[in-house]
């Protein structure tokens, strides 16, 4: 019997306590009266009185322990404690915070500013409602331009209705009748002219923001999206400072083995005009989906500031010469990322945008 009570002394110490019903299931087992600890005294009755001193010794221990335990667990539990956790280590470290991460957007605007800053752009940025002035008029597209069709154009106010001179599309000027001519700017060249009416060249900075167009939704277009534009205006500018400007962000971007290639284009605000692609580096050039075949990308527009846009901002075209180009955010992120369908950047899918977590 001696052996037998060391055993469930053994076995009231493992016992594991966590919640308050194996509190109750351990106080019908041990203590109820027709628990264990109960039957023993039962038993110990029958003993021969020369074992009963040693024997009584352990049963009482065996009593105490089991009580003791009780108490204890039970003082924890109306202390307010729902479970208590035998298992639990203070020291382990705590369960990692999940950070959340930047837009895929962000990622790359930070990409676009930082290689354009290395080589001594700043980065300035200017409003999205904007006059139809420094949208259209400024950058050499008057009212009857047709290259204003290239544009669908979100109105704030209705546009003016006649004229092409500063004062008839400025808000600065409104015409009577009120505000004429209030757009959503549908291209950050806007910026330029804002830039170039407040300063003299040299001029050296990117305009990173976002525009808007009547577009349908689909998933190569949207009604919004993101640019960035670069303008140097300074003596001497030349066609070869735009070339070599942006196979350097061409290389920094996509990868330093990557070609440039210019194709003539149109804008009114800067002649000659060019759109330029780059080198599939996707398939290093031997054809695939993302170039169509091709071998050739389009990631931006760009060309030598018309000298009447320099004028429109008061600077002397005879002296300074520039450059200006423009590209959609969306659309480098799209070929870098291979990611095809522009809606995926404004639903906020989490599960969308925490793959950009180490960009
Ligand atoms: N603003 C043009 C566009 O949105 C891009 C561009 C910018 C072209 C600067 C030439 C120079 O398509």
């Amino acid at each position: 019997m001696k052996n037998k009570i060391h055993a469930l002394l053994a076995e009231v110490e493992e016992i594991k306590v966590e919640t308050k019903e194996q509190l109750e299931e351990f106080r019908l087992k041990w203590l109820a009266k027709k628990g264990l600890v109960t039957a023993l005294f039962d038993d110990f009755k029958n003993l021969a009185n020369e074992d009963r001193k040693e024997v009584g010794k352990t049963l009482n221990d065996l009593k105490n322990k089991a009580q003791e335990k009780f108490n204890r667990f039970k003082e924890k539990f109306e202390g307010g404690e729902e479970t208590a956790s035998s298992d639990m280590d203070l020291t382990k470290p705590a369960e990692p915070i999940a950070f959340g991460s930047r837009h895929p957007i962000s990622v790359v605007r930070n990409q676009i500013t930082d290689i354009f800053s290395r080589i001594g752009f700043t980065v300035k940025e200017d409003r999205e409602i904007e006059d139809d002035w420094h949208n259209f008029s400024a950058l050499n597209l008057p009212a009857d331009h047709p290259a204003r069709d290239m544009q669908d154009t979100f109105f704030v106010a209705p546009p003016p209705p006649e004229g092409g001179s500063k004062e008839a599309y400025s808000p600065d000027f409104p015409p009577s009748g009120g505000l004429r001519g209030v757009v959503l700017r549908t291209h950050t060249s806007s910026v330029q002219i804002r830039v170039m009416e407040n300063s003299q060249p040299p001029i050296r900075s990117i305009f990173p923001g976002r525009v808007y167009r009547k577009e349908n939704i689909s998933a190569r277009a949207h009604c919004f999206f993101h640019q960035v534009e670069g303008l140097y205006v300074d003596e001497n500018v030349s066609f070869a400072d735009l070339k070599q400007t942006l196979l350097y962000f061409s290389q920094e971007m996509f990868g330093e083995k990557t070609k440039i290639r210019m194709r003539p284009s149109y804008f009114p605000f800067t002649e000659p005009s060019m759109e330029v692609d780059i080198s599939c580096f996707i398939c290093g050039s031997k054809g695939c989906p993302i170039c169509k075949g091709s071998g050739w990308v389009e990631i931006l527009g760009c060309g030598m500031v018309n000298p009447k846009v320099l004028e429109n901002c008061k600077i002397d075209s005879k002296k300074h010469t520039g450059f200006a180009f423009g590209m959609g955010i969306e659309r480098i992120a799209m070929l870098k990322y291979q990611i095809n369908d522009i809606r995926l950047f404004y639903e906020n899918d989490v599960r969308f945008l925490s793959q950009f977590k180490s960009a």
